[in-house]
């Protein structure tokens, strides 16, 4: 069984994973964005993927999502921890807190190629949970092990950005009933349940969104935070892959059934 760990800003690689293999993969949707590095934590395989490059030179809405998952899917891959960074809009949120979502509000629907089925055959899946109810138990069960405070749900808005948002979109995604803003959850997480892949997100806050707080938003920021919060994150991840268990039990692995028209 291979893991798949996609790190986004501050999380460019996992200590603890040895490394025995970096492979380039070549797709039909073009470059993904780095190499695949293939190591073992504990007797699990896992492939690591830095979302924004190597040297984070990918912007969020030029991520080529469709050859990320489609490599991972070629490597074998049926699961994937994809930990990313968000803005809090939720007043109980604070920077540095990490959130498991369970739901998205996707807002780059028609900005980013977001479908690996728009030719031949129609198919719609199920995405009513976007991410992994299984993994998401694996995920909280790890947190207790480790005593890592979580916040064990919450809906993830994903814009399409470079920008950050208005103070006047945030109190919009507020109403809606948003926890956290980010720009990279979507269309990752549809693209991987269109290839049959589970997927857990694990969000850190790294700022109050924009307009909730007196400070002006700035990228320092976000990194800072996000460096902060590796060691923690990366504990978490250990600890589930260790426990993540061999087969899977959830409606993942059979999203195509029945989604065909
Ligand atoms: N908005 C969008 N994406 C983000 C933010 C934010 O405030 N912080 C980290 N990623």
């Amino acid at each position: 069984m291979r893991i798949g760990l996609i790190g986004g800003s501050g999380l460019y690689e996992i200590e603890g994973l040895e490394t025995t293999k970096e492979v380039s993969v070549a797709t039909p949707y073009g470059e993904p964005s780095a190499v695949y590095k293939i190591g073992t934590i504990g007797a699990k395989e896992i492939i690591f993927l830095s979302r924004h490059g190597a040297h984070h030179n990918i912007p969020p809405h030029k991520i080529n999502y469709r050859a990320n998952i489609w490599g991972f899917k070629h490597l074998g891959v049926e699961r994937i921890i994809s930990v990313n960074s968000v803005g809090g809009i939720n007043k109980n949120l604070s920077p540095g807190d990490i959130v498991l979502p369970d739901q998205i509000i996707d807002l780059t629907l028609g900005a980013r190629e977001s479908t690996f089925y728009d030719k031949d055959t129609v198919i719609h899946v199920d995405f009513t949970n976007p991410y992994c109810p299984e993994m998401g138990e694996v995920l909280i069960k790890a947190s207790h092990a480790v005593k890592l405070p979580i916040k064990t749900s919450g809906t993830y808005v994903c814009t399409n950005g470079p920008r950050l948002e208005t103070a006047g979109e945030i109190r919009f995604f507020s109403i809606i009933g948003a926890d956290v803003v980010g720009m990279t959850a979507m269309p990752e997480a549809a693209l991987a349940r269109e290839l049959e892949i589970c997927v857990s997100g694990i969000s850190v806050v790294t700022n109050p969104a924009a307009g909730t707080s007196e400070e002006k938003l700035t990228v320092t920021e976000v990194i800072e935070t996000m460096k902060k919060s590796a060691e923690r994150i990366k504990s978490l991840i250990k600890e589930a892959v260790v426990t993540i268990p061999s087969s899977r039990n959830c409606p993942c692995k059979d999203a195509l059934k029945d989604a065909e028209l």
